[in-house]
């Protein structure tokens, strides 16, 4: 199996080798089905996502309102959880695998890139059926049968906000391979913020555990593969990338206020746009994710380091990870 420590080496064409030999020994699709497919206990006193990660967890008015709608309001949230997940799988980040596997970028026409590019979309499929398993276990433990339309999350809508502001296909082609890299070398700390937790159902927790070991490999992965296209793009493609970073690096990391929005309206909260409102900047920062530890090795893989405008330190000093549960 590989560990996150060996995810820490530099990475290099001998990494994906590696990593594609090891893959019928560590996907989670082998070896952990059950843990999600079989009998799981399912106890209604525990929360279903942490209240530290609801920005307005702490709210006076949140705090106010009747029980049983502050507990619609968690279950929502973990399903948004899982939403988010699927949206990025299904609409980003498999799209992107398979452009990478038609040859729309430049540079990736060696087998061992092909190959574990095929493993780690397998990997994603499996990730969303996964949560998807996950949310209709929550639904049917819970009697939800109705929720709010919130339309695609935060990530995807400024994907597609970018990608009609950039016009050109090009421009769009590299636009999905930016925010797939972002995330893949993201999505552990998105992960880890449930993986860890001990106030939910053990399956969260499961869930995100699992999918974050795979996704410990998909990192150093999409950091090969991306050094590979970086170095054959035109000097105008490469600008085009780097500025673009900041806006992709966002996007993965935000804090979705409008689906909050829906979803406390939905609930029958009152004051619920008062109580965004009031959530947005200050002490919580817009950000959700503000682990960058993935984002910042990509960059120095790629020797842009010094060049995309965002504050890291900033961002990471006022996050969720700040917040008081
Ligand atoms: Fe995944
Ligand atoms: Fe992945």
């Amino acid at each position: 199996m590989v560990t996150i420590e060996e995810a820490t080496d530099p990475v290099g064409p001998s990494t994906l080798r590696r990593l594609a030999a090891a893959w019928p020994r560590r996907a989670t699709v082998r070896t952990d089905m059950d843990e999600v497919t079989g009998p799981q206990e399912y106890d209604p006193e525990l929360l279903d996502y942490p209240v530290a990660l609801m920005p307005f967890g702490e709210h006076p008015d949140f705090r106010d309102a009747p029980e049983g709608k502050r507990r619609t309001v968690n279950t929502l949230g973990w399903l948004a959880y899982n939403e988010r997940v699927v949206a990025a799988e299904e609409f980003v980040v498999n799209p992107t695998f398979e452009k990478l596997g038609h040859a729309v970028y430049p540079g990736v026409d060696r087998f061992e890139v092909k190959e574990i590019v095929r493993q780690s979309h397998i990997d994603e499929v499996w990730h969303t059926y996964m949560h998807m398993l996950g949310m209709q276990r929550t639904r049917d433990a819970r009697g939800i049968t109705a929720e709010p339309d919130c339309g695609h999350p935060v990530t995807n809508r400024l994907l597609y906000e970018a990608q009609e502001a950039a016009g050109e296909r090009w421009e769009a082609d590299l636009l999905y391979l930016l925010w797939t890299t972002v995330g893949e070398v993201s999505v552990n700390a998105f992960l880890d913020l449930m993986a860890r937790d001990t106030t939910v159902q053990p399956l969260h927790a499961t869930i995100a555990r699992l999918h974050a070991r795979d996704e410990s490999a998909h990192g150093p992965v999409m950091i090969e593969v991306m050094k590979d296209v970086f170095v054959n793009l035109s000097r105008r493609q490469q600008d085009f990338f780097v500025a673009s970073l900041p806006a992709g690096i966002k996007a993965f990391c935000a804090e979705d206020f409008d689906w909050w929005l829906k979803v406390l309206r939905f609930a029958g909260i009152p004051k619920a746009r008062d109580i965004i409102e009031d959530s947005r900047g200050g002490q919580h920062a817009e950000l959700l994710v503000t682990d960058f530890t993935g984002i910042l090795r990509m960059l120095r893989e790629l020797g842009v380091e010094n060049r995309v405008d965002f504050d890291f330190e900033g961002s990471a000093a006022s996050g969720a990870t700040g917040r008081t549960a």
